[in-house]
C-alpha cells in the first residue's frame, strides 16, 4: 500500500464555502474531489423521480439499499451514476431538492447505503492515479473517514451565507436546511472532535484555500 496517500475531510453547513475550497485543493494537491451532498441530491432526485415523497420513511429505507451506485471520474471530481448515468447539476441542484435533500438524508438506511460507496471514493482515487481525496459533506470527519490525515469544519455567519447563495443565484433556505442537517438522529452536522475549526465569514475563498493549504504543505511540504 501507499502511505504517500492522503485523505482531507471537510466538513460545515450550506453554503459554507466547502465546494469551492474543496475544488481549489483538489487542484492545488492533485486530489480526487468527491462533493457528498452531490451524492445526497442525486439520490433524492433519482428517488423522487419515483414517485416517494420526504415523509415515506419506510419507503425511501427500502428504495435507497436497491440503487445501483457506480462512480465515474469527470477532471478531478467523483461522480455518482445512478443505473449507469450521471444526474445533472441542473436535475440535483433544484428548489425540489434543496427543499427535500435534508428529509431523505436523515433516513438512516439511505445513509447507511451511501456508507460504503463514500469510503470506497479512496479507492477510485488510488486507481485514477491521484495522491489522494478530499471529501466534503456533514459527517465526512465523523463518520465516514474520522481517522482522516486532515479534518476541517468550515463556518460562516449566516448572513455571509445567504449573501454567497444570492450570489450564486440560488434561493433555497440555508438555515432551514442546516436546522434540520443538525438535529438529525443520524450523523448530524457538527464539528467533529479534533477537527480544525475554521471561520470564514471576514475571509475571501482565496484566503480559506491558502489557510487550509497551509496546513497541508506543513505536512506534506509545499506543493
Ligand atoms: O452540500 P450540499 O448542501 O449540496 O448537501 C445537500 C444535503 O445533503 C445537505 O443539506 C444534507 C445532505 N448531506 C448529508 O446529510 N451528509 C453529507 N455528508 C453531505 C450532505
Amino acid at each position: 500500500t501507499d502511505d504517500s496517500f492522503i485523505i482531507v475531510a471537510i466538513d460545515g453547513g450550506a453554503a459554507s464555502g466547502k465546494s469551492s475550497t474543496s475544488r481549489a485543493l483538489s487542484e492545488r494537491f492533485n486530489l480526487l474531489h468527491v462533493d457528498t451532498g452531490s451524492f445526497y441530491r442525486t439520490m433524492t432526485a433519482e428517488l423522487l423521480r419515483t414517485g416517494l415523497a420526504a415523509g415515506d420513511e419506510a419507503g425511501i429505507a427500502i428504495a435507497a439499499q436497491a440503487l445501483p451506485l457506480e462512480t465515474s471520474v469527470e477532471g478531478r471530481r467523483a461522480q455518482m451514476k445512478i443505473n449507469g448515468r450521471v444526474v445533472p447539476d441542473a436535475e440535483i441542484r433544484t428548489p425540489e431538492v434543496n427543499a427535500n435533500v435534508s428529509h431523505f438524508a436523515a433516513v438512516p438506511q439511505l445513509r447507511q447505503a451511501l456508507l460504503d460507496y463514500q469510503r470506497g471514493q479512496a479507492q477510485v482515487a488510488r486507481d485514477h492515479g491521484f495522491r489522494g481525496l478530499v471529501m466534503e459533506g456533514r459527517d465526512i470527519g465523523s463518520v465516514i473517514f474520522p481517522d482522516a490525515d486532515f479534518r476541517f469544519f468550515l463556518h460562516a455567519d449566516p448572513v455571509e451565507r445567504a449573501r454567497r447563495r444570492a450570489a450564486e443565484g440560488q434561493t433555497d433556505s440555508i438555515t432551514e436546511r442546516d436546522r434540520l442537517d443538525a438535529s438529525r438522529k443520524t450523523a448530524p452536522l457538527a464539528c467533529p472532535d479534533g477537527a480544525t475549526d475554521i471561520d470564514s465569514t471576514h475571509l475571501t475563498l482565496p484566503e480559506v484555500v491558502d489557510l487550509l493549504s497551509e496546513h497541508l504543505s506543513a505536512r506534506l511540504g509545499p506543493v
